[in-house]
């Protein structure tokens, strides 16, 4: 009883620590978005010939759709979710993907777990479709000034002298907080873009993330 008490602690300490372990290790925010976290990593990990497609089964299970997933889950609750259970026992017969495939990440399980608890839900908003790992200058933030700025903010009369056709140009307003400020409509600044509704969430929060990794002409 002791045992199976400690034993039981034992499980829920090393889940949360997996838990906030990757969480600082930039799991996305919630919610976790079923089309883009989930499916692909469970689709590629275990719908190989021989395991859990809608040809093969293995163990009665097809991993190639939701209503398919949804069969190793208990909604709300990771625990009791064999699709979770097989990912973290030790390794062996039942340990899944089995070898030689190599085991879920630290970080990959933390997804699988937090996407249960979650409710294991199909379609959401998909928020954490919005990539900042890396956002570089050329790559995406060019693209969001020439889309929703630069037609005010450029030229050789520029709206509020600002110009947002460059690196060079858009790092002051950068460093200096404005460009945050604006997208953000935070107070003090004006709200960008001027007379428009606000950015996407997922473009403001790239900006925010440039802007933090040191607004860099990357
Ligand atoms: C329709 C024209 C227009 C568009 C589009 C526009 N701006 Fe502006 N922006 C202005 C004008 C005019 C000002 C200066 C007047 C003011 O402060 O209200 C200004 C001011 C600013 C400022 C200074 C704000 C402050 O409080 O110091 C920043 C930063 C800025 N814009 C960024 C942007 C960004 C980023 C975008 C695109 C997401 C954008 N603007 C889109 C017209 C525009």
């Amino acid at each position: 009883m002791v045992r199976n008490l400690l034993f039981s602690a034992g499980i829920l300490l090393a889940g949360v620590l997996i838990l906030t372990r990757c969480t600082k290790n930039h799991l996305p925010d919630p919610p976790i978005c079923y089309q883009t976290d989930i499916e692909p990593l469970i689709v590629s990990n275990c719908t190989m010939s021989g395991c859990h497609n809608s040809s093969d089964r293995e163990a009665g299970y097809d991993f190639s759709s939701y209503a398919g997933i949804l069969n190793a889950v208990e909604a709300g609750n990771y625990k009791k979710s064999e699709l979770y259970k097989v990912l973290v026992i030790p390794a062996g017969e039942k340990r899944m993907p089995q070898s030689p495939a190599e085991p879920f990440t630290d970080y990959q399980i933390a997804l699988v777990a937090r996407w249960i608890e979650e409710g294991a839900i199909q379609s959401l908003d998909c928020q954490s479709a919005c990539d900042t790992s890396f956002v570089g200058y050329n790559g995406t933030i060019a693209p969001i000034m020439s889309t929703y700025c630069t037609g005010c903010h450029a030229g050789s009369q520029p709206q509020g002298d600002i110009d947002l056709a460059s690196w060079a140009t858009v790092k002051p307003h950068a460093q200096s907080g404005s460009l945050v400020g604006s997208v953000r409509h935070a107070s003090g600044f004006a709200a960008m873009p001027q007379n428009g509704s606000m950015l996407p969430e997922c473009a403001i929060r790239q900006i925010e993330k440039w802007v933090a990794d040191g607004a860099q002409n990357n």
